[in-house]
């Protein structure tokens, strides 16, 4: 027994355990650190007494290595607190500190005043809990004082908890003390560079993930999915991948096709492909109870199944009505379930969408699982109840839907798409937002939320495009496709009850605006692909709170309608009113005929001392050429401006051996012209001999320029 005891508290405080609002009236005891030592540049754990080790971690890509003293005079130190049979931390915020982060969560951008819950939830249209609960978890706290230098802190634990961020950061978790990890850095950037270090980094993903997706719950049969591609072929709206819901399963059977509507998944992939699409399909958890079924079969030989307390065979109802779930604690879980996706993947599937993952179960209160359902953990997990590891059920589930995708086709770039999650989860997948409304309550949200998860160290991630819940206005969806075109992730999605939501169901100026939004994004690509590059290297967000710009700033601290896209590019909606803009010079630029005159598009800007590399407007990434390469330039102050693209082969693994092209563009303004030439580059593939064109955007208008890469003059006379 340790006796630690320094100081008694006594606090009253709401809690929620269970789903209950309850008065917390357990005695408080603070209990002592026990060690505090540096583990990276500006990174400090802290250690609870008793804990001698780093204990292991699901949230850490690598075990850290404790290096001694942290710095001295380090102001951030969090305090650990026993609380009945749970411990909190509380962590003091700074004055005038702002928060973000916290991962998935509604409400406003800045966090500061407020109550979530960490426990992964199956929660349709945001309703259950006030939407204080939804379907991932991120014990992350991210801290910008008023100087714009920057804190974060991670509270190591997996286990059902509250994150206050009211008076203090108030951790309190259902299990026992954890580790705290306390990041303290100059910027709001360098910190988040600091929780990449430590969680880990979004794999490069292949390009055509980063193309306009369409998705239905569902386009069935076979016939109408291609119909759909059709469709938007027909019509010249880009899109570069189709959505397969769970109607195209036998019975709503994991792996398995429906013998009516989907006889020959391999033809469909194919006829896909021929179009230039890639197709996602979906897979989710439940695999239904039902002997004979070879995939239950198989899992029960494999004895992968979830127990109940009493050690028997837990069965839940999800869609295909009674089934078992795999534990995927279990490393020999893990293996069985990548290994169904050898046969899956060779049907022509290019990227797997996990749902459900929660784990959803329907017709109980909880809508998941009991907290003393067993998980047998194995390798460096402990064996442990539900409550330990429902946070991770999700996380766990993507990690080896990638490792069976990689398995079976090792020479691509696996897409996953997960609507549960934990904090580290970028690793393995992709997410959505889950079940929203079609409402602009929610259209509005989208935005904080996706820059909120990028802060939590998930760059990839969108809304459905137009909610999923209910009928969408004509309006609505125009609003929505205008700024969504630049969400990281760009699917529009709907549930099945509800309208026709493609492109073309609003009427011709809906059509219209939607046409022209996806150009835009298309356009965008090689600018978005470098976004995404530097993520993948240092855990940057692809999309920024508008603060990032100018983190001392203190009037955009709480700005969520406008955002940033990468350093350059400023996306400021149609319907925001009054946004708070950062200083300085940002320019207007056009990337569309026609995107002046629709009035739902969303301004864009660039910021002075940027070079933005576009492309021409294609159909898919697959047409993708940067042959006309556009360097569109906003010069500073002081006439210059610097950019840079990243290229290669947008599939595959030849990247990291070299087969890649870093261009460091830079242009100068000299007399009366711009000069823009190649400052540096890196990796082995060949220069292109192509032209580019440059346009200098300037307060007169916008001048262009043509030449061979990296020699364009641009003289700054007739603009056009
Ligand atoms: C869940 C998902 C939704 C999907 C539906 C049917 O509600 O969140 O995206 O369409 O299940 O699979």
């Amino acid at each position: 027994m340790l006796k630690l005891a320094t100081q008694s508290l006594f606090v009253l405080s709401l809690c929620h355990f269970a789903g209950i609002a309850m008065a917390d009236t357990s005695p408080r005891e603070a209990v002592a650190t026990g060690r505090i030592e540096k583990i990276g540049a500006g990174i400090v754990a802290f250690l609870p007494q008793g804990m001698k080790a780093y204990p292991a971690s699901l949230t850490l890509v690598k075990a850290p290595v404790l290096q001694g003293q942290p710095p001295s005079g380090w102001a951030i130190k969090p305090q650990f607190v026993r609380s009945g049979a749970g411990s909190r931390v509380i962590v003091q915020i700074p004055a005038g500190a702002d928060l973000y982060g916290t991962g998935e969560v509604t409400g406003p951008l800045r966090r500061n005043g407020s109550t979530i819950t960490l426990w992964n939830t199956d929660n349709f249209e945001y309703a259950r809990e006030s939407g204080h609960q939804l379907y991932q978890s991120h014990p992350w706290v991210l801290g910008v004082r008023k100087d714009g230098s920057a804190f974060g802190v991670l509270f190591d634990s997996t286990w059902r908890a509250e994150l206050d961020t009211g008076q203090r950061i108030v951790f309190a978790s259902s299990g026992p003390p954890m580790p705290v990890i306390v990041i303290d850095r100059a910027s709001p950037q360098a910190v988040l560079q600091g929780l990449a270090e430590l969680t880990g980094k979004m794999p490069l993903p292949p390009r055509w993930a980063l193309g306009y997706q369409q998705s239905r719950w569902s386009y069935t049969p076979d016939t109408h999915v291609l119909e759909i591609a059709d469709e938007f072929r027909r019509r010249k709206i880009p899109v570069d991948v189709i959505w397969m819901d769970i109607d195209y399963m036998d019975g709503f059977r994991v792996f398995t096709f429906s013998a009516k509507d989907f006889p020959d998944p391999k033809r469909l992939n194919n006829a896909l492909h021929e179009r230039g699409f890639h197709s996602v399909w979906m897979i989710d958890p439940g695999v239904k109870f039902d002997p004979g079924y070879k995939v239950y079969d198989s899992g029960t030989a494999h004895d992968v199944w979830v127990k109940d307390a009493q050690g028997g065979e837990y069965h839940g109802e999800v869609w295909p009505g009674e089934v078992a779930y795999p534990d995927f604690t279990m490393p020999a879980t893990r293996s069985w379930w990548s290994a169904l996706y050898k046969g899956f993947m060779a049907q022509g599937v290019d990227g797997v969408w996990n749902d459900m993952n929660e784990p959803s179960v329907f017709k109980v209160p909880s809508m998941t699982m009991p907290d003393d359902n067993w998980h047998r953990g194995g390798g460096e997990l402990s064996p442990g109840s539900h409550l330990q590891y429902h946070n991770v059920y999700g996380m766990l589930m993507a990690q080896a839907t990638r490792d069976g995708i990689q398995a079976a086709l090792p020479d691509r770039r696996p897409f996953v798409l997960t609507r549960a999650n934990f904090l580290g989860g970028q690793r393995y997948a992709a997410t959505w937002t889950g079940d929203n409304t079609s409402t602009w309550e929610h259209l509005k949200m989208s935005i904080p939320m996706s820059i909120n998860l990028g802060l939590s160290g998930q760059p990839f991630s969108g809304p459905d495009i137009g909610g999923f819940s209910g009928e969408a206005t004509a309006d609505l969806w125009a609003n929505w496709i205008a700024v969504g075109a630049f969400y990281p992730f760009s699917r529009g999605h709907t549930i099945k009850a509800a309208q026709q939501k493609e492109p073309w169901a609003f009427g011709p100026a809906v059509e219209n605006t939607a046409r022209i939004a996806i150009e835009r994004r298309y356009r965008l690509l090689p600018y978005l692909y470098t976004l995404f590059h530097d993520a993948s290297v240092n855990g940057m967000p692809v999309m920024q709170p508008v603060f990032f710009a100018d983190p001392r700033d203190l009037s955009l601290r709480s700005e969520a309608q406008a955002f940033l896209l990468g350093r350059d590019l400023l996306v400021v909606p149609a319907w925001a009113r009054q946004p708070a803009l950062p200083k300085g010079i940002w320019r207007k630029v056009s990337l569309i005929e026609g995107e002046v005159a629709d009035p739902h598009q969303a301004a864009l800007k660039l910021r002075g001392g940027a070079i933005l590399p576009l492309g021409r407007v294609v159909q898919n990434t697959h047409e993708e050429s940067l042959d006309p390469l556009t360097l569109l330039v906003c010069l500073d102050a002081d006439g210059e401006a610097q950019g840079s693209l990243y290229e290669d082969a947008g599939e595959g693994y030849g990247y990291r051996r070299g087969d890649y092209r870093l261009t460091r563009y830079r242009a100068q303004r000299q007399g009366d012209t711009v000069h823009v030439s190649i400052a540096g580059s890196d990796g082995k593939r060949r220069a292109s001999s192509r032209d580019i064109v440059v346009q200098v955007v300037t307060d007169d208008g916008v001048f262009t320029g043509k030449g061979p890469d990296g020699q364009v003059v641009v003289p700054l006379r007739s603009p056009h």
